[in-house]
């Protein structure tokens, strides 16, 4: 058994705890709540949740309509949460950031208005099993019409990516390669630099879907070569509904508009119109505002921790899971070894369906995920349909992992395993 709380040095996972207010109310039975399903939606800390109602409740406004006080308060706020983002992710011109409802949006965005201007009958996308199906089926859907191919990079035994054989795989044809910074259902942790080094000897670009990355890892768009980039508020202890675009800008000012409507245009005329410079081309209608105000909070909140520190403690609760699940009779861990992966672990057990042990498991208050996680294409590979997929966030602690497997024991029993 481990100790109570974790000990990653300079990181007080008590304190951090506290300030999330639904880790500190008990469930209806009196239970405590273990969440470990993070990746898919992250807790939100008070600060962000306070954040949205300070907006609501002293200035808001529509933002980039109004001159009044109030439009004048909120454009300066949401001006000033894209430029938290562009700090965080490094990049050169706060333009270059565009604010969309989410990863999914994000990816289809660069492929209808990139991938519908550019791609050509023959021109090939690079992809592989690990992606989650946002960034594979808006590929599948540009591809199909546009008569573009798609390429998948291998997987090795341990369900990385096989770069030995990017050489084989990369074409001349190759005009983007999409993947993930951190696999969702593995938590493989992908060698962006190494793939965008490769991919530009050819000429092609890279669109990182960064959404169970950014929370995790520090990330520089322009020193890793990385022409997009999505990521979602949500997943970065922020709200829903808000997510981001990172364009080069030259890319970005050769691309039309996905979506049309009000804000997006220079001049409407009654036949035609012309667009506004990015970013305001790719942010038709009006914006999730509040949710784009508190995702500037939410990063300093996790900055303001740091990415080191956030690292150490995900490294240790990976490192953790992996021995003490391994403990378990049947247990079967999908992926790398812990080194190479983030705060996820995908497993099934020997005679226990995901589905019933996920239900055993919130009868105990423990919250997982489990299904094909938006990865069909990585469960065919791996040769499973469903698997259980516990998720760490910032907030938790060993003594969680050894509430997993104690229940996950209880599960066993209760289903004759012995
Ligand atoms: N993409 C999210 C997940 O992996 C929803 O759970």
């Amino acid at each position: 058994m481990s100790e109570p709380i974790t000990t990653t040095p300079g990181f007080d996972v008590e304190a951090i705890r506290a300030d999330f207010p639904v880790l500190g109310k008990p469930l209806p039975k009196g239970m405590p709540v273990v969440f470990l399903d993070t990746a898919a939606s992250a807790q939100k800390p008070r600060c962000v949740i306070e954040k949205q109602t300070e907006i609501l409740e002293t200035c808001y406004a529509n933002a980039h309509r109004g001159t009044y006080q109030f439009g004048a308060i909120i454009d300066d706020e949401l001006e000033g949460a894209r430029e938290k983002v562009r700090v965080l992710l490094g990049a050169e011109d706060i333009d270059e950031i565009i604010f969309t409802s989410g990863t999914t949006m994000s990816i289809n965005l660069v492929a209808n208005a990139w991938g519908r201007e550019f791609l050509k009958p023959g021109d090939e996308i690079l992809l592989n099993e690990m992606e989650h199906h946002a960034n594979i089926v808006p590929w599948q859907q540009i591809a199909a019409e546009k008569g573009a191919k798609l390429t998948y990079l291998p997987l090795t035994a341990d369900a990385r990516l096989d770069l030995d054989q990017l050489d084989d795989v990369l074409t001349d044809k190759t005009r983007l390669v999409a993947v993930t910074g951190m696999s969702n259902m593995l938590g493989t942790i992908n060698p962006i630099e190494r793939i965008t080094a490769k991919a530009k000897q050819h000429g092609a670009l890279v669109m990182v879907d960064a959404a169970q990355s950014v929370p995790h890892l520090p990330v520089n768009v322009v020193n890793s070569q990385i022409d997009f980039l999505a990521l979602s508020g949500h997943k970065l202890y922020g709200p829903t509904g808000i997510g981001v675009l990172y364009g080069r800008r030259e890319l970005l000012e050769t691309m039309p508009p996905f979506l049309g409507g009000g804000h997006m245009i220079d001049r409407v005329y009654r036949d035609h119109s012309t667009w506004a410079d990015p970013p305001a081309r790719f942010e038709a209608g009006t914006l999730p505002i509040v949710e784009a105000i508190a995702l500037g909070t939410a990063i300093d909140y996790v900055t303001g921790i740091g990415f080191d520190a956030l690292r150490a403690h995900d490294a240790q609760l990976t490192e953790y899971a992996h021995t003490r699940l391994s403990e378990i009779p049947g247990m079967k861990i999908y992926g790398p070894a812990p080194e190479h992966k983030g705060g996820i672990v995908s497993f099934t057990i020997d005679g226990i369906h995901p589905e019933d042990l996920a239900t055993q498991l919130d009868r105990k208050g423990v919250f997982t995920r489990h299904g094909h996680h938006c990865t069909m294409p990585l469960h065919d590979h791996l040769g499973v349909s469903a698997t259980t997929r516990v998720s760490f966030g910032m907030y938790n602690t060993t003594a969680e992992i050894d509430v997993l497997c104690e229940t996950i024991q209880f599960a066993r029993k209760r289903f004759g395993l012995t």
